[in-house]
């Protein structure tokens, strides 16, 4: 009887202990992966929490950057993550799929109008309740950090939506994509991040839509002749890490890594807007890629062929939370 009971003690001290976190490593690593360059809002903005939590967690808390794909690549990090492997990402919203399809909606062409709609969206409840939409999976959404808007580059002028037919274009790996690209009787591949731009050099694939922190950290427009101002579409991530880790750690260390995190998607999201600007310019004076602009009735052809993607996608999002999203762009 007394056996038992020492043993029922033990095993609730044990439990107790990894429920408060009194378990976990000293000082605990933070994995960071990602698959941009340094020099991009989200590069921007994992390193400066990496350099918050330093400061802020001395050492408590230690977080180690990978950029580039070097550790993972986008389709391979949540897997990871649920593995222990790797503890943070920020992998675009596209790429979200096989966890939920409730993220597609990031996904419709032509849904926001600017990223001051997006943010209004975002921030509104139910924005936030999508956060959450990855929980059953193991997954918890910490926020979303803005990229921007998504730019057609192509190796042919694009002006109106029959100038992409028979082209070849990479995706991410999104249905809504695909469906995107096939409305305008285009090709969509999905293929990696990091294999992108061999992809546009070696006339593998005719173009790709990213945008232009994207376009340009990774010297796309060197190979890209002509890119469209479309601004079709949204490039947003959502940082997240995975339940176990997160409800891991000691109350106060969470709260202060959120705290942290929190910042850094501030001072990310300022990155961004500039960049949308700056990068932007530093392509034109490059003079490799020609950008062209869209009047108002080449662009409501690319708005009619490709918004009939919305419906297609309605059972899977929601046709609630559409009309949300459409709403903040008053
Ligand atoms: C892409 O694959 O084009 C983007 O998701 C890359 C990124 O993370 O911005």
């Amino acid at each position: 009887m007394f056996r038992k009971i020492t043993t029922l003690v033990a095993t609730a001290a044990v439990s107790a202990m990894i429920l408060t976190g009194a378990a976990i490593a000293d000082p605990v690593t933070i994995k960071f992966s990602h698959v941009v360059a340094e020099n991009t809002p989200k590069g921007q903005m994992a390193n400066k929490f990496k350099d918050l939590v330093a400061e802020r967690l001395g050492g408590k808390v230690v977080v180690e950057v990978f950029p580039n794909s070097q550790l993972f690549g986008d389709n391979k990090v949540l897997e990871a993550m649920l593995l222990g492997d790797v503890q943070m990402g920020a992998p675009s919203l596209s790429k979200f799929s096989r966890y939920t399809k409730k993220l597609q909606i990031y996904d419709l062409p032509f849904l926001f109008k600017d990223m001051k709609a997006v943010d209004t969206f975002q921030q509104s409840e139910k924005g936030q309740e999508l956060l959450t939409s990855l929980e059953k999976k193991g997954l918890v959404g910490l926020g979303y950090l803005h990229n921007g808007m998504k730019q057609l580059s192509s190796s042919k002028e694009l002006h109106v939506p029959a100038d992409a037919n028979g082209l070849k274009f990479r995706i991410m790996t999104s249905e809504v994509l695909a469906a995107q690209f096939q409305a305008v009787n285009a090709t969509p591949l999905k293929k990696p991040f990091s294999e992108v731009f061999t992809l546009l050099q070696t006339k593998a694939i005719d173009g790709q839509e990213n945008t232009w922190s994207n376009i340009y950290s990774k010297k796309f427009f060197e190979v890209q002749p002509y890119i469209t101002e479309s601004n079709h579409g949204l490039l947003d991530y959502m940082v997240v890490t995975s339940k176990e880790f997160w409800y891991g750690l000691p109350d106060d260390v969470r709260t202060e890594v959120k705290k942290a995190l929190d910042d850094a998607i501030l001072f990310g999201n300022q990155v961004a807007a500039q960049k949308a600007t700056d990068d932007r310019q530093k392509i034109v004076d490059s003079k490799r890629s020609q950008i062209i602009t869209l009047d108002d009735a080449e662009r409501a052809q690319w708005v009619e062929v490709m918004k009939p993607v919305w419906k297609k996608f309605e059972h899977e999002i929601g046709k609630d939370m559409i009309d949300a999203a459409y709403a903040s762009n008053k």
